[in-house]
C-alpha cells in the first residue's frame, strides 16, 4: 500500500483501512518506512480507562538513526537544516545530513563525557540556533530525555520545570537575539539554578558575546565539545522509552510535563508530515515555530528529518528588521512549503501591503497554519497575498498532547474550506460530545471534541503524575480522549475547531492556563483574589483580562497594575502578561463559592447584554460594579 495519499480517493482508502484495521495499518506502515534494530512483538495495547497506551511494544530503535544515519548513503549531501539568523546581514548556515550527523554524534559524546546516560533528563533552554537542534538530537542519540523550555520563560518557570523532571544538566546560551532585543538567558539560568539541586552542569553557548559570570557548574559549550570525536553509536531504545518531556499549561496552576515516547512518536510525525505537506525531494520547508513548542519538535525536527526533508530554522521574529522579514526569507531560500501561526498572519496582514509586494513569493507551493483557529479574513488574506490563490492552505489542528497533526487537509489532495481544519488524518477517529457527554453521531452539529481510538503519537503520561493524566484526558468522556476544544462538524462532515472549552486561553498561539496566571497575580501582597479570562484580540486571537480584588484600596492603581505585570513576567514570562487589569470590589461567585468566569468572560468581551441570569449568584451586586468599571 502507498501510505502517502496522492489523491482524494487514496485518502479515503487509507482512512478506511486505518479505521477497519488500525493494527494492520500501523504495522505495515512502520515496517515499510523505518529502520528498526528489532521488530515489535505487539503493535498496540491500550486501555483508555487506565490511560494506558503502548505502541510497537518489544521493538528497539533509535530515532536519530531514522532521522540521520539511514539517509546518509542516499542523501548525505542534501541540506538537512538551513539556519537563518535574526540579523539579516549575518550569513545563513547550512548543514547537510552528513554534517548534521557528525555534529549530533560529537555533541552526544560531550553529553556522555559529562555523565549523561540513557534515561537522564536534560533541560534545554536555548534560542533558535543550530546548537538547539543538535543538542535535541544528541539527547535522542544516547537515550537521554530532553525537556526543552522555550527561551522566553522566566527563571521561576524554568526552575519549576527543571525540578519537576529532576534534570541533571542544563544547556543554554549567554543570551539570545529576538528582533531588536537580547534576552539574557544565562542570567535567567543563574537565578533559576539557585534552587535546582539536581543540576550538575550548565553548558553555555556563546551566541552574543554578552558579559556573563561563569560559576563552578558552568562550562563553555565550544571548549567541551572540542574534546569529543564524532563517532557515537546510537543507543538502542525500547519503543516505549520516553523520548522527551514538554510542558504545557493546564487548568490548575501547575504545568503538565507531557511525556512522548520513541516509536509511536517517530512513526506518526513522519506519517503526518509527509501526508499533510505532500513532501517532494526538492522542497525547502519552513516552519516558523520555535523548537521550544511541540510544533518545533514535531515539524521542524523529527517529522521533516525522518522524512529526509530540508528544514529551515529561523532565529528571529516576523517584525524584524521590518514586517517584510518572512517574505524576504521565503524569496531568499526559495521556500516551497511555509507553515506559520494565525497570529503572525494577522499581524502581517495589518501592516502595509508593500512589505509583501516587494517580494515575489513565487517559490511557494503550500501554506500551513497551526496553533489556534484562523479567522476567515486572515485565511483569505493568506490565500490571496501570500499564496497568490495558488497554494493550498493546510489548517492543521493538533495539540502538545497529540504529538502530531490530527485534523487537517492534505495539501492539494483533500479539499480546503476557510476556517475549517476539515478532515481527520488516517488513523484519527474524532468524536463529538454534547452537554450531557453523549456522543453526537450526526452531521451539522456542535459539541466538544474527543478522539475515540489511540494514534501512535498520543502522549503517554504526565511526568510524575499519571493520575492527573487520567483525570485530565480520560475522565470527561469515558472511553475517549478529551481534547479540551469545542468543535463543529458541518453538513459535509468537515471539522471546525471553535476554541477551548476549559480554563486555557490561547494567546498568540500559546497555550496559557488561567490558574497559573492567577497564582502569579495572587503573590502580590495587596491582591486578595484574582480571576483571569480570555477576550478576543484582533492580532493575538485572545488576550488576557485579569480581575483583581485588593485587601486595601490601592493608593495608585496604575502602580499596582505595573507591579502585577512585573510579577507575571517574573513568574511565568512576558507572554502571559494581561492586556487589561481591572481592580474590582468583588468577584461574582456561585453559592458554593466558585468564581463565575462565564460572566467575567462576557464582560471582558463587551457582551454585557447577554450576561444571563445572575440572580442565583452569592453576590449579584458586584456584577453591575464590574460592568461599570470595565476597561
Ligand atoms: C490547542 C493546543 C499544536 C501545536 C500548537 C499548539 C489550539 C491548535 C489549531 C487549529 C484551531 C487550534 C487548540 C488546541 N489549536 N491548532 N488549527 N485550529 N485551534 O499546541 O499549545 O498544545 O495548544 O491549540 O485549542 O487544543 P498547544
Amino acid at each position: 500500500m502507498n501510505f502517502i495519499a496522492k489523491n482524494f480517493s487514496e485518502y479515503q482508502a487509507l482512512y478506511q483501512a486505518s479505521i477497519e484495521n488500525p493494527v494492520q495499518f500501523w504495522n505495515d506502515f512502520a515496517a515499510a518506512e523505518f529502520s528498526w534494530k528489532k521488530k515489535w512483538d505487539n503493535v498496540l495495547s491500550w486501555d483508555f480507562d487506565q490511560a494506558k497506551v503502548e505502541w510497537f511494544q518489544g521493538a528497539e530503535l533509535n530515532i536519530t538513526e531514522n532521522c540521520l544515519d539511514r539517509h546518509l548513503a542516499k542523501i548525505g549531501d542534501k541540506t538537512a537544516i538551513i539556519w537563518e539568523s535574526n540579523n539579516p546581514n549575518e550569513a545563513s548556515k547550512q548543514f547537510t545530513y552528513n554534517q548534521l550527523h557528525a555534529e549530533v554524534c560529537q555533541f552526544a559524546n560531550t553529553l556522555i563525557r559529562l555523565g549523561i546516560q540513557k534515561g537522564d533528563r536534560v533541560c534545554i533552554y536555548l534560542p533558535m540556533i543550530p546548537e538547539l537542534a543538535i543538542a535535541t538530537l544528541a539527547c535522542a542519540r544516547i537515550g537521554a530525555i530532553h525537556s526543552i523550555v522555550f527561551a522566553g520563560f522566566s527563571a521561576q518557570s524554568l526552575k519549576d520545570r527543571i525540578n519537576d523532571a529532576s534534570c541533571k544538566i542544563i544547556l543554554t546560551a549567554d543570551a539570545g537575539y529576538r528582533g531588536d532585543k537580547i534576552t539574557p538567558l544565562k542570567n535567567i539560568v543563574d537565578e533559576a539554578l539557585l534552587n535546582c539541586p539536581t543540576i550538575e552542569h550548565c553548558l553555555v553557548v556563546n551566541r552574543t558575546n554578552s558579559p556573563i559570570t561563569m560559576g563552578p557548574k558552568d562550562k563553555w559549550w565550544a571548549e567541551e565539545n572540542e574534546k569529543s570525536n564524532n563517532h557515537c553509536p546510537a543507543t538502542a531504545m525500547q519503543a516505549e522509552d520516553p523520548l522527551f518531556i514538554l510542558y504545557t499549561s493546564g487548568s490548575t496552576g501547575k504545568p503538565k510535563g507531557m511525556v512522548h515516547t520513541t516509536a509511536g512518536y517517530m512513526v506518526y510525525t513522519n506519517f503526518s508530515f509527509r501526508n499533510v505537506f505532500q513532501l517532494k525531494d526538492n522542497d525547502i520547508y519552513w516552519c516558523t515555530a520555535d523548537i521550544g513548542w511541540i510544533t518545533g519538535h514535531s515539524y521542524i525536527l523529527y517529522g521533516p528529518l525522518s522524512a529526509g526533508a530540508t528544514t529551515v530554522m529561523f532565529e528571529g521574529v516576523p517584525s524584524y528588521p521590518d514586517m517584510g522579514r518572512f517574505w524576504e526569507v521565503i524569496d531568499k531560500h526559495k521556500i516551497t512549503i511555509f507553515y506559520t501561526a494565525p497570529t503572525a498572519i494577522r499581524a502581517l496582514e495589518q501592516s502595509d501591503i508593500s512589505f509583501v509586494k516587494k517580494h515575489s513569493l513565487k517559490s511557494l507551493r503550500i501554506l500551513g497554519t497551526v496553533g489556534e483557529p484562523i479567522n476567515e479574513e486572515a485565511w483569505h488574506w493568506y490565500n490571496k497575498h501570500i499564496g497568490h490563490n495558488n497554494c493550498p492552505i493546510v489548517d492543521t489542528w493538533w495539540q502538545t498532547e497529540t504529538g502530531g497533526i490530527m485534523i487537517s487537509p492534505l495539501a492539494g489532495i483533500t479539499p480546503t474550506k476557510p476556517t475549517f481544519a476539515t478532515l481527520p488524518l488516517p488513523g484519527v477517529q474524532p468524536i463529538l460530545f454534547d452537554e450531557q457527554n453523549n456522543s453526537i453521531e450526526a452531521n451539522n452539529v456542535e459539541g466538544r471534541l474527543g478522539i475515540r481510538f489511540p494514534w501512535p503519537s498520543i502522549a503517554r503520561t504526565i511526568w510524575g503524575d499519571h493520575q492527573r493524566f487520567k483525570d485530565t484526558y480520560f475522565y470527561t468522556f469515558p472511553g475517549a480522549y478529551f481534547t479540551g476544544d469545542g468543535c463543529k462538524r458541518d453538513e459535509d462532515g468537515y471539522y471546525r475547531i471553535t476554541g477551548r472549552v476549559d480554563d486555557i486561553v490561547i494567546v498568540s498561539g500559546h497555550n496559557l492556563g488561567t490558574a497559573e496566571i492567577e497564582n502569579a497575580i495572587d503573590e502580590h501582597p495587596n491582591v486578595a483574589e484574582s480571576a483571569v479570562v480570555g477576550f478576543p484580540h484582533s492580532i493575538k486571537g485572545n488576550a488576557i483580562y485579569a480581575y483583581v480584588t485588593c485587601y486595601k484600596t490601592p493608593e495608585n492603581e496604575n502602580l499596582l497594575r505595573q507591579e502585577i505585570l512585573q510579577l507575571v513576567t517574573n513568574t511565568i514570562g512576558p507572554i502571559a502578561k494581561p492586556d487589561k487589569i481591572q481592580i474590582v470590589s468583588g468577584l461574582p461567585k456561585t453559592r458554593s463559592g466558585k468564581i463565575m468566569r462565564r460572566i467575567l468572560r462576557k464582560i471582558a468581551s463587551n457582551e454585557t447584554e447577554s450576561l444571563g441570569d445572575i440572580s442565583t449568584l452569592l453576590n449579584p451586586e458586584v456584577v453591575e460594579d464590574i460592568v461599570y468599571g470595565a476597561l
